[in-house]
Formats: structure tokens, sequence, C-alpha cells
């Protein structure tokens, strides 16, 4: 059989901690930088831009791909969430990412599995965490574990969960691990719906009325930012979400570093956030103002 001069590596597909622990020795000894991106697959532009970053600032790319049970409360859509193994292979074969880290949840969660990582700060300023009480404390557990069988060098993490940033920024840094964080900008669809694996649970209709989250986020911070008061510019980001038919979860001003509520003081990095419903669908952004 013919084969091309120019045929891509296929990525090695790793699912056993012991495999992954020589697998990361071998690229070590070889003075290899390691960059990991972790996912939970259904992988899309925005997972891409962030396989582009890493491979720009390191040798060996690694991409996890893990829906971890953990941090979907009982009534989330876990059971549902799109499992697309043989896609997101093909996709990251063509981008030649050197590992695939896809353990099963038997590997990383044994029976007797009895730890847990409960982040504080970040994770508690009332944002997802109100909505989602159980998500930020199954994040840090697995976020820890995929760091330490890994050890990469830097780990990605897009800003569209921007709080989750914030949040594994921390736990890096609180838990003394090597590896930096490195924070990429949200990859939009052209009328600025933020991607997400959760997008094609959208209807027809839903999908249209979709980007009204970010335009209201959009109009809001361009207010801010030619001096409107915020909370003015807050109260009609809402009504404009709500006008569009979703159901607003929150729609909120803070601190762009510590996600802190804002202090009345001017000159402080302002980040807007937002979370809805629309149907069963719940999406989240935010912008910088
Ligand atoms: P997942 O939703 O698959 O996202 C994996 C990474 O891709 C996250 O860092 C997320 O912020 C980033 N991402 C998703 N949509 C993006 C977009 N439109 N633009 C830029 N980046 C985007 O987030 C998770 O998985 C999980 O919580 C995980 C960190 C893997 C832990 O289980």
């Amino acid at each position: 059989m013919k084969t091309s001069k120019r045929a891509k590596r296929r990525p090695r597909v790793i699912g056993t901690p012991s495999a992954l622990r020589r697998a990361i020795a071998n690229f070590r000894s070889r003075g290899r930088t390691i960059a990991l991106v972790p996912t939970m697959g259904a992988l899309h532009e925005g997972h891409f831009s962030l396989v582009r970053r890493a491979q720009s600032r390191a040798d060996c790319v690694v991409v996890s791909i893990f829906v971890n049970p953990t941090q979907f409360a009982p009534h989330e859509d876990l059971n549902n969430y799109p499992r697309t193994f043989a896609a997101d292979f093909a996709a990251l074969a063509e981008r030649q990412v050197a590992l695939i880290w896809a353990p099963s949840v038997a590997t990383m969660y044994p029976d007797d599995f009895a730890m847990r990582v409960v982040p504080g700060g970040p994770a508690t300023v009332g944002l997802e965490d109100a909505s989602r009480p159980h998500f930020f404390a199954g994040l840090a557990t697995v976020v820890a574990k995929l760091l330490v069988q890994c050890e990469p060098d830097i780990a990605l993490f897009g800003e569209k969960d921007y709080q989750q940033l914030k949040v594994v920024t921390q736990l890096a840094r609180d838990l003394g691990l090597k590896t930096r964080i490195v924070g990429a900008p949200i990859v939009r669809e052209r009328d600025g719906l933020a991607l997400s694996s959760r997008n094609r649970y959208l209807g027809p209709a839903e999908r249209q009325a979709a980007p009204m989250l970010y335009r209201a986020l959009k109009g809001a911070a361009a207010r801010i930012g030619a001096g409107a008061p915020i909370a003015e510019a807050l109260k009609e980001g809402c009504e404009t979400i709500q006008r569009g038919g979703l159901q607003l979860d929150y729609f909120e001003a803070r601190n762009a570093d510590t996600l802190e509520r804002l202090q009345s003081s001017a000159g402080e990095p302002i980040r807007l956030l937002a979370a809805a419903r629309i149907g069963t669908t719940r999406l989240i952004d935010n912008i910088a103002v």
C-alpha cells in the first residue's frame, strides 16, 4: 500500500495513569515542554483555539477528554452530555496533537475514591456557584487530578468560563503546582453566540434567540465604557435579555480580577458576566468593559 509522505502522526489515546506517566516521562526525557488542554469533548472551534495556543507555547500538547461526573448535579445533563469521541479524535489528529488523555470514570473515581477539593475565593462570589452549588468542588477536584497526572508546564482554559478560569488559577497557586494557567479569549459564532458544546441542544428558534445574551453584554459594556451609571446599564441589559425570551440567572458587573462586587472607587477593572436559560439549555457568557 502506498503511504503518503505527508501522512500525519495519529495522536496516542491513553486511558490508564501508568501509561500516561510513561508517555509524559518520555516527553520529559527528550527535554520537551508540555501543555495540557482539559476538555469534556464534543470539541468545537473554542477548544481548537486552545489547542493552537498550546501548540504555539509548548512542544507537546496533551488534550484530556473526560466528562467529569462530579461537576454535574443529579438534575443536570450528565447522561445527555454530547459524547463524540470519533469526531474529536479525527479533529485532534488533523491538528497533530501528540496525546489524548481519555480516562474512564472508574479510572478517575474508583469506588473507594474519597477526596474532594473544595475551593473558596473566586468559587464563592455568588455567580455560577449560586446557580450551580455543586459545580466548583467537582471542577476543582478533577482539574487538580488532571494537573497532577499530566504535570504540564502550562494548562489552557477559555475565558468563556471566566469564573472557572479564576478558580483554576487560584487552585494552581494555592496548591503550589508548577503549572502556569493560561487564559484564552472567547471564540464566537458570526452572530456573537459564544461557542459551547451545549449549543447543539438548541432548537432552531432557541438558536436564533441565543445571541441576545452577548448582544446585551456588549450593549452594557459599551454604555458603561461611555460613562453611563453601571446600575442603569445592567438594568437595561437584564430587560433586553428578558424581552428576548431568555430566563435570566444573573447579569452582573464584577471586579475582573477577584470577581468580588465592585467597590465604588473608579479605576477598577470591570468584567460583565451573565447566565440565562433558553428552554432547557443554560448559556453563560462574559465581556470586558
Ligand atoms: P469544556 O466545556 O469542554 O471546555 C473546555 C475548555 O474549553 C474550557 O477551558 C473552556 O473555557 C474552553 N472553551 C469552551 N468554549 C469556548 C469558547 N467559545 N471560546 C474559548 N474557549 C472555550 O470547561 C470544561 O470543559 C470543564 O469544566 C473542564 C475544565 C474540562 C473540567 O472538567
